[in-house]
């Protein structure tokens, strides 16, 4: 019988992207940003649909079914409400989102079918079943239960539920406008970074500061319940009525305006960062309680842009109830198109699910283009690029003797990750053993902020050598400290370093990846999902002894991650990389042709 085909959208809000199921095993997905090298792109992922259709050799015609992953009238109702219920302070708000979705989000049907050449049926999935569906039909387990937790969808901003085989139940939900990822976010706004992407940096400002403003978030911003439910005091909050998130009355709660982004940062917005991190902890640990106590499962699944918060995720593996823990790599709303495909599949198909109990559904997150051979030579060549063509034991070799001799290295290689994080495929490498190798990398290469940690890649059976954890940790979303042995204590004289000065303190035998407060944001690596990267850091293993690297995202400050050969070279010859692996090519910064581009793209990106 030929394949059946089913493909999942999300789009118009943020993060959107692509997804297709052949015979409900995920046979492609990624991001539209990869493609428009807009960041975090809401247009309609044409360009994502058209890579996915061609990496299964199909037309629009084949697909059994089209999903999209929220239901856009529910979504247009919370609007125009929130709207009538505020206004008219609300004018301003509903002046930006009328005529857009008016436009694009009423008429999705129509406009769907069009971009596609599609005439068949569409359906609509409710955004937090697209995000527990992605949470759950993927995880290696029969039985868990599940917990999402985002911004907003159509008025659910957390849900928890049941999922048993091949179906799932979501039992209850919070509502808009209390949502734990807005006051997350609206603290991010406050610190001065940007909404959506910047509360990865809040996360990482966080272990700088003291948790000061605690008191006063409880006391004023937020009454939460001992089940993890809460309540936001919308006195202090703009989201609603405004453009800016936060109004007056929140800036005087924290002494004074908000961080002008860009500008420098003061111990404020550490004590801050460091404040909304334990609240949402707490939150999210309470929760966890709760959904354990209310559904008596051993396993959770969790999804939603909240379940990027690896510090977070690590204290309920550490501490909260449940024996294991599962994270969707693509947690936010890219997330939801894989989401709304698996809900077609399992509950509307009725197809049982292909369990892997020992790693799961996701293919390691490898789920985007990848490109031949000749392909790669042919871009290489037509921009006169000089590299040597290795074969793979030699290649292997080649880097790590690189890696151990502490240049830095672009790693593109095979399909590239679905979700957030690079894991290897499209991952900028170094040693983690370099004491001089984060300042390196964030100022000469990312072009970003000093403050920020990297992450290490270990290998799986090493993990427990190295780190406090002794599970699978994938996708990077689990934090957990470096093993007390490896830990270098402060001396009196460092502890009174203030905030960020701390940084150039030595920490571990790692310090690359071991963040202030002796962190790690931890990638496993395991040979199934990834040989070529497994196989890597095995050989910088056998050189150094040392089973882990440096891996941070291919991209600099603001840019997507890379996605094609070109945008790979472009990166590399704009910044400090040493080295650049395409494929089976190795590239040396110092034999290449001088790069030439216009002021334009110096200025944009330092302005980010
Ligand atoms: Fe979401």
């Amino acid at each position: 019988m030929a394949p059946r085909y089913v493909l999942g959208i999300s789009a118009f809000y943020h993060d959107s992207a692509a997804c297709l199921l052949r015979d409900g095993d995920i046979a492609a997905a990624a991001q539209e940003e990869r493609f428009t090298r807009r960041k975090g792109d809401a247009s309609f992922p044409q360009h994502s649909v058209r890579y996915c259709l061609q990496a299964a050799g199909i037309r629009p015609s084949d697909l059994a079914y089209v999903g999209f992953y929220d239901k856009p009238l529910l979504k247009f109702e919370r609007i125009l409400e929130s709207y009538l219920g505020v206004a008219p302070r609300g004018f301003a708000q509903f002046r930006m989102a009328g005529p857009l979705w008016m436009k694009e989000k009423l008429f999705l049907g129509d406009e769907i079918r069009r971009a596609l050449g599609y005439e068949g049926e569409i359906l609509y999935a409710e955004h937090h079943e697209s995000h527990a569906a992605s949470a759950f039909f993927p995880s290696p387990f029969e039985e868990a239960a599940i917990l999402t937790i985002d911004g907003v969808g159509e008025w659910a901003t957390a849900a928890f539920g049941v999922g048993r085989g091949h179906d799932l139940e979501l039992l209850q939900e919070l509502h808009w406008p209390d949502s734990l990822g807005l006051l997350y976010s609206a603290l991010t706004y406050f610190t001065g970074f940007k909404v959506n992407s910047g509360e990865y940096k809040v996360m990482g400002l966080a272990p700088y500061g003291e948790p000061k403003y605690v008191d006063v978030i409880y006391r004023e911003l937020v009454d939460v319940r001992a089940d993890g439910s809460f309540t936001l005091n919308q006195k202090y909050f703009n989201y609603l009525t405004g453009l800016t998130m936060t109004n007056e009355a929140f800036a005087e709660l924290f002494g004074g305006p908000p961080r002008v982004p860009e500008s420098k940062l003061t111990q404020r917005e550490m004590d801050i960062a460091k404040s909304i991190q334990v609240v949402c902890e707490e939150i999210m640990l309470r929760m966890a309680r709760t959904v354990h106590h209310e559904t008596g499962m051993d396993d959770l699944c969790l999804a939603g842009g909240v379940a990027l918060n690896c510090v977070a995720n690590g204290r309920i593996l550490r501490e909260g109830p449940f024996r294991r823990l599962w994270i969707q790599p693509a947690a936010g709303d890219a997330g939801g198109a894989l989401g709304v495909a698996q809900l077609i599949w399992h509950r509307y198909l009725n197809q049982v699910r292909a369990l892997k109990p020992e790693t799961d559904g996701m293919h390691g997150a490898y789920l985007g283009p990848e490109f031949a051979p000749e392909e790669i030579a042919a871009y290489l060549d037509s921009v006169g690029a000089v590299c040597e063509r290795l074969e793979r034991r030699c290649r292997l070799q080649r880097v790590a003797e690189l890696l151990a001799q502490e240049k830095v290295v672009g790693w593109f290689d095979g399909r590239m990750e679905f979700g957030p994080r690079a894991l290897g495929a499209r991952s900028i490498l170094g040693d983690p053993r370099s004491p001089s190798m984060q300042a390196q990398m964030n100022l000469k290469i990312k072009f970003r902020e000093g403050f920020r940690p990297f992450a290490p890649s270990v290998l799986r059976e090493r993990v427990r050598d190295y780190f406090e954890l002794d599970c699978d940790s994938p996708y990077m979303l689990l934090v957990a400290p470096v093993t007390q042995e490896r830990q270098i204590p402060m001396t009196p004289e460092q502890r009174r370093l203030w905030g960020i000065h701390q940084l150039n303190v030595v920490r571990s035998d790692i310090p690359a990846v071991t963040h202030i407060d002796y962190s790690a944001r931890i990638q496993t690596v395991s040979r199934d999902t990834n040989p070529n990267y497994y196989d890597l850091i095995k050989e910088f293993e056998r050189l150094t002894g040392c089973a882990v690297l440096v891996n941070t995202s291919f991209n600099v400050r603001g840019e997507p991650i890379v996605c094609t050969p070109a945008d790979a070279y472009r990166c590399f010859m704009r910044t400090h990389i040493d080295y650049l692996v395409v494929g089976p090519f190795l590239l040396d910064k110092a034999q290449q042709p001088e790069w030439k581009e216009s002021g334009e793209w110096q200025r944009e990106f330092q302005l980010d």
